[in-house]
């Protein structure tokens, strides 16, 4: 594994290793990606390879700009129109039906899910390489997700090239929306939040709602255990009144007297820019278990839930 830096020698090195069908880990504005050609089953392979990733869980197709989402996609709702001029660059994919001639991404069946990312480093390796990346999180299969190029050195040492383009500004994934189903429903929160959609798309529908007669797909992805660190995680109430010894870490947000304890933001987006690093820390501080303060229960602090709960599932 060799980590470059994002300069010329670096992404003609990069570009090297996607023509080739290998794959490059890069940063990008929400967390560090896994890339490979997206319409290349030996690279596409690999990426599932390194990872561990099931087979049944399909890739994000990350492309330089509106034009060539466009071409990937077998029609254009008017949603991600108005989605993509709002947000793009930026942490939102769209689930489209799949143009019918392409082949699938990895699991996809005749939808694909596409995202244009707000990093100059993405953005750069994209188009000197002329290829849309298939890129998942650069993680081992449902570790913490790395916002940083050492994160990915420490989960996925045998990937050949890093760019390291510095801390991931977001910390947390894009937002997911199927747009394939006639209307705009959630398969993931993420770093756009629900209201900001509402007001550019009208209505999104939530996991779990919309029709039961089996016409909505489930989100291959949101299997229940994911983003977890080595140490087990529990959500408590007040983590003040819990029992701890030196084997258990605190992870909390401005609350006062708590010792010890990693303390993020009470601003929900800053909480999630420093959450996965912040479990980083405690799994390499050795701790077994890891407490964390349950966030409030309000729909900003949606994306950050689901991922706690998820770490927190056996
Ligand atoms: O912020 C992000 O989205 C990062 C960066 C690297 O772009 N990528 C990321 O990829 O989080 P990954 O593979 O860890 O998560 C992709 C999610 C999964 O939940 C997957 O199931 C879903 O997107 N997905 C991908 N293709 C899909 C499809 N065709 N239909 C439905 N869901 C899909
Ligand atoms: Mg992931």
């Amino acid at each position: 594994m060799t980590v470059v830096r994002p300069d010329a020698d670096g992404f003609r090195r990069a570009v090297e290793v996607l023509r080739a069908d290998s794959v490059v880990a890069f940063p990008t504005e929400t967390v560090y990606g896994l890339g490979a050609n997206a319409f290349s089953e030996k690279a596409v392979g690999e990426i599932y390879r390194l990872k561990n990733r099931p087979s049944w869980n399909p890739l994000i197709v990350h492309v330089a700009n509106v034009e060539a989402a466009r071409e990937l996609a077998e029609s254009w709702p008017v949603e991600a129109n108005e989605l993509a001029a709002q947000f793009w660059p930026g942490p939102l994919t769209l689930v489209l039906p799949r143009a019918r001639h392409l082949s699938g991404v990895g699991a996809s069946n005749d939808t694909i899910a596409i995202r244009v990312p707000a990093h100059e480093v993405a953005l750069r390796l994209l188009e000197e390489s002329g290829l849309p990346l298939a890129a998942p999180s650069a993680n081992r299969s449902e570790g913490i997700s790395p916002t940083t190029a050492e994160h990915v050195l420490r989960s996925l040492p045998d990937v050949p090239l890093v760019l390291d383009g510095g801390p991931a500004a977001w910390g947390i994934e894009s937002t997911v929306l199927d747009l394939t189903g006639g209307g705009v429903r959630l398969l993931r929160p993420g770093a756009v939040p629900l209201r900001e959609l509402r007001d550019v798309a009208g209505p999104v529908e939530l996991p779990g709602e919309g029709p039961s007669d089996g016409a909505a797909r489930p989100s291959p992805g949101m299997s229940r255990r994911h983003y977890a660190p080595r140490a087990r995680l529990v959500l408590v109430d007040d983590v003040r009144e819990a029992d701890r010894d030196e084997s258990v870490g605190v992870l909390t947000y401005e609350t006062a007297g708590v010792e010890g304890a990693e303390v993020l933001s009470g601003d929900p987006r800053e909480y999630a820019a420093d959450l996965y690093a912040a479990l980083h820390r405690l799994d390499d501080a050795g701790v077994t278990t890891i407490l964390v303060q349950e966030p409030p229960r309000t729909e900003d602090w949606l994306a950050v839930r689901d991922r706690l709960g998820r770490a927190a599932a056996k």
